[in-house]
């Protein structure tokens, strides 16, 4: 099996330009298209009898987690424990046979999160394990496996892994909400109908923002700092935003809950550091602009990633104003996630680091 750039200069970039395609086998594995249902393939962990969801794995893929806790909080109704996995195997952590348990993991081997598997095998949790390499130690050693379908990722900053993963906890999320009642038959069409149309719409927005994000990776490849923000779902992306930047550009960048600004980083506000916040139109909004205008009332300048709905309604003066489809907010993690990738990838290839192989990271980390 050869995997080469293609016509990309970097696998990251082509990475990021295989998101559509990629997602759509991902989705074709978990949703029946024809019905606009989540297919069985996603209840090989039983939800309805589970009484809490213990979740974990480390980088972008405990990002990833963060998002899903979101989702099967308000989806399934049913409580989650996350901890990045150094932490969580070491926690002491009261677990009960009938909670379940999921791992994150693109590589399927990384250290902690193996320790963290084993842990929780050891407590008599069902264990399930959201990964890209199905033949990994982690599938392995777990009851039931979800592939994420992405193919091979070579770029050591993952991207296209990241929105499967998203794609496949999202619709585990949804069957786990059918299967406990919290969610109708006629709530999970149109949600799934909506993961439908994602590939699509990721085509659409890769073409629509990749200019504008060369424009302003200029900008930040200037910047010793950037400060992330977002709420709800933002705000995981909002760290997978700064962590996808400091891994290939080496530019200090922070990722915070909008909400949080007050208590710490707004003593950093200045016009040297710019504040991208990441606000899609939905019940959030107008609480995340009002953090924005806190940021503009000391001279910040504002990177504001939004939607249509969103740019119409906010009149605060920004630097750029990323402008995205309006999108159901069951997609808009995944949609979002894309001009964060890409300003993260232009900035290192306008810097010249070595994006696909950037210093001291290692693509999977197989020891403690
Ligand atoms: C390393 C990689 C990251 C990845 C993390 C977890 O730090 O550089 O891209 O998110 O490990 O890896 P895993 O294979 O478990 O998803």
């Amino acid at each position: 099996y050869v995997v080469d750039k293609g016509n990309h200069r970097h696998f990251m970039e082509k990475e990021i330009y295989e998101q559509p395609e990629v997602i759509s086998h991902a989705l074709s594995h978990y949703v029946d298209f024809a019905a606009n249902t989540i297919s069985p393939n996603a209840s090989a962990i039983d939800f309805k009898a589970a009484t809490g969801l213990a979740i974990s794995a480390c980088g972008t893929a405990y990002l990833a987690g963060l998002i899903g806790k979101y989702w099967f909080e308000r989806y399934a109704r049913l409580p989650v424990e996350i901890d990045v996995a150094s932490e969580f195997r070491y926690r002491e952590m009261p677990l009960q046979p009938s909670q379940a348990a999921l791992f994150i993991s693109q590589s399927g081997e990384t250290a902690d999160t193996l320790a963290s598997l084993r842990y929780c095998k050891d407590n008599g949790l069902k264990i399930g394990a959201v990964v890209n390499v199905r033949e990994s130690t982690i599938a392995r050693e777990s009851d039931a496996v979800f592939p994420i379908m992405a193919g091979p990722e070579i770029g050591v900053a993952s991207t296209k892994a990241f929105t499967c993963q998203l794609a496949v906890l999202a619709s585990l999320a949804i069957g786990a909400g059918r299967a406990r009642g919290t969610i109708s038959a006629d709530d999970e069409k149109p949600m799934v109908r909506h993961l439908a149309e994602m590939p699509r719409i990721m085509s659409r927005v890769l073409n629509l923002i990749q200019p504008q994000m060369e424009g302003l990776s200029r900008e930040l490849s200037k910047c010793k700092d950037v400060l992330y923000l977002g709420r709800g779902t933002s705000f995981p992306l909002a760290m997978e935003g700064a962590l996808k930047l400091k891994e290939i550009s080496y530019i200090h960048a922070e990722g915070y809950a909008a909400g949080e600004l007050k208590h710490g980083p707004i003593a950093l506000i200045d016009e040297n550091m710019p504040v991208i916040v990441i606000a899609p139109y939905d019940r959030f909004f107008e609480k995340t602009v009002s953090n924005m205008q806190e940021v503009a009332a000391r001279g910040g300048r504002i990177i504001f990633i939004t939607d249509e709905n969103g740019a119409a309604a906010s009149k605060l003066p920004t630097m750029a104003t990323i402008t995205l489809p309006n999108v159901d907010e069951i997609i808009s993690p995944m949609i979002f996630s894309l001009p964060i990738q890409l300003l993260a990838y232009h900035t290192a290839v306008f810097m010249g680091t070595d994006v696909d192989q950037p210093r001291n990271l290692a693509k999977s980390v197989t020891v403690e």
